[in-house]
């Protein structure tokens, strides 16, 4: 414990600096514009898992954006670990709302964050929190702590849905060989309540096109007499959920797993303030599913939002026109058991069926993956609780989270080995969002407790 406290306080300065350094290459998977970035930093990545310490590291390339591999073998019998993150980040816009531009980080202390923050786009998702491994790594081999086997695989298009992962792990399944799987891409309660994520949801992601009249049509020459797609999709959109907020696509809940009572009472045990949470988003109100909490609504509950929705003129003044399209976004973020591209179908299908004949809609599904959940009783969780105690203080509460990392129900099937999720990260922390941020606090905090998770998941494998 001194000796990794002592290295972390002694190299903190540079551990902050390095991962500036990775911040500053706008690596934004979405948007060609910044492939050459999105490049850079693959090979950024192979450099400081070079120098932390790895054997062998490569880019591997795939028909997307290249994964980088990186090991350190030092005795076959002993357990390995197989750390997965992204470098990639989500795109940056809207960018007139950051406080400081996206890519150039800054240091700023906050309320929650009194220790400092760094702003920037990924500081949190997933940069700075995949850097903690790598930083961990170091600080293993450093102190000659290393008590078992690493690899790593940090992938570059987990933003846009990980397709060449899936490819690469059906195809490197020996390689990748482990005994547990770690991530840090999520989040945990607060810096005083550690938390370990325990679930995942899925997703489904489509978009929709409404087409009504062959070309933009003068409204007053037209309105009232064809079918404005902007109406009507709006109208079909506002009917996927009923007045308790059910969703009213056929089937959508037939797979659903209920939780008992008990699992229920037993999440609903978290340190949570409503006050303090519409506060943080100032609502004067919260929305969803009845018979729900809110922490229940935004984790073992499926939801569809509608993420983006455009068509007709939205220019300076006013132009008086009936558009020919409308088009949206939406996602459905599922629970275990629910087969996303079942829902995708079921959407699908539902869609259609509930659009008038005056207009045309087709449905194209985009990306999607299943949902998960984490056994507490594992060697792994045991590991994950022990190491947050030591450094916490306090023992970390289990929670399933409502965000989605569709590749880990894939490590289950193609790996078959379990995921732990010791994330790091504050939802307060904006990710996805401007002015995206990580506390010096969490990060530093990272790095002490990685490596008491390698100690004492090697100690409970013998
Ligand atoms: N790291 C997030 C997921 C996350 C964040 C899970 C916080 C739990 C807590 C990941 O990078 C992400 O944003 N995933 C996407 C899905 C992906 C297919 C684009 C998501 O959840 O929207
Ligand atoms: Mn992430
Ligand atoms: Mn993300």
């Amino acid at each position: 414990m001194e000796l990794i406290k002592n290295y972390v306080q002694q190299n903190k300065e540079r551990f902050i600096n390095e991962l500036i350094d990775l911040l500053k290459i706008p690596s934004v998977s979405a948007d060609s514009a910044y492939s050459q970035d999105v490049l850079n930093t693959a090979d950024k990545v192979k450099e400081f898992l070079e120098k932390a310490g790895c054997d062998k590291v490569e880019i591997c390339e795939t028909p997307g954006y290249p994964i980088v591999y990186g090991e350190k073998i030092i005795d076959e019998n002993l357990p390995t670990v197989l750390v997965y993150g992204h470098y990639d980040v989500q795109p940056a816009d809207p960018i007139e709302l950051w406080d400081s531009p996206p890519f150039e980080p800054v240091i700023k202390k906050t309320e929650l964050h009194p220790d400092g923050a760094i702003f920037a786009r990924g500081a949190c998702d997933d940069k700075g929190q995949m850097f903690m491994h790598v930083k961990a790594l170091e600080l293993m081999m450093q102190t000659n702590t290393l008590p078992c086997n690493v690899k790593f695989m940090i992938e570059g298009e987990e933003e846009v849905g990980s397709a060449s992962l899936a490819w690469f792990v059906a195809k490197n399944q020996q390689k990748l060989k482990n005994d547990v799987i770690l991530i840090s891409d999520t989040g945990m309660i607060s810096n005083t309540q550690p938390s370990i994520t325990t679930g995942l949801r899925g997703l489904s992601y489509v978009e929709v096109e409404v087409t009504g009249p062959n070309r933009d049509l003068h409204s007053g020459l037209y309105g009232g007499a064809v079918a404005n797609p902007i109406n009507i999709l709006t109208n079909m959109i506002a009917s996927l959920h009923d007045e308790n907020n059910h969703i009213t696509i056929p089937g959508f809940y037939d797979k659903v797993e209920e939780l008992s009572q008990e699992e229920r009472d037993e999440m609903g045990k978290r340190p949570f303030s409503l006050d303090d949470y519409k506060k943080a988003l100032d609502i004067h109100d919260i929305h969803g599913e009845a018979g729900y909490t809110t922490n229940e609504r935004n984790s073992i509950r499926p939801t569809l939002d509608v993420n983006g929705i455009w068509g007709g003129y939205t220019g300076e003044g006013a132009k008086t026109v009936i558009p020919s399209k409308a088009f949206a976004k939406i996602s459905m973020r599922l629970v275990p058991n629910q087969d996303w591209e079942e829902i995708t179908e079921l959407f699908k299908k539902h869609f259609e069926s509930i659009a008038p004949a005056s207009v045309k809609v087709v449905v194209k599904p985009h990306h999607g993956g299943q949902g998960y959940v984490t056994p507490i009783d594992s060697i792994g969780y045991q590991a994950a609780s022990k190491a947050y105690t030591d450094t916490f203080g306090v023992t970390p509460i289990p929670v399933r989270s409502g965000g989605s990392i569709p590749i880990v129900a894939l490590f289950e099937k193609e790996l078959q080995s379990k995921t732990i999720m010791m994330g790091f990260g504050l939802d307060s922390d904006a990710i996805h969002s401007p002015n995206e941020h990580y506390g010096i606090f969490n990060y530093l905090k990272g790095i002490e407790t990685i490596p008491l998770f390698y100690k004492y998941f090697t100690e409970m494998s013998k």
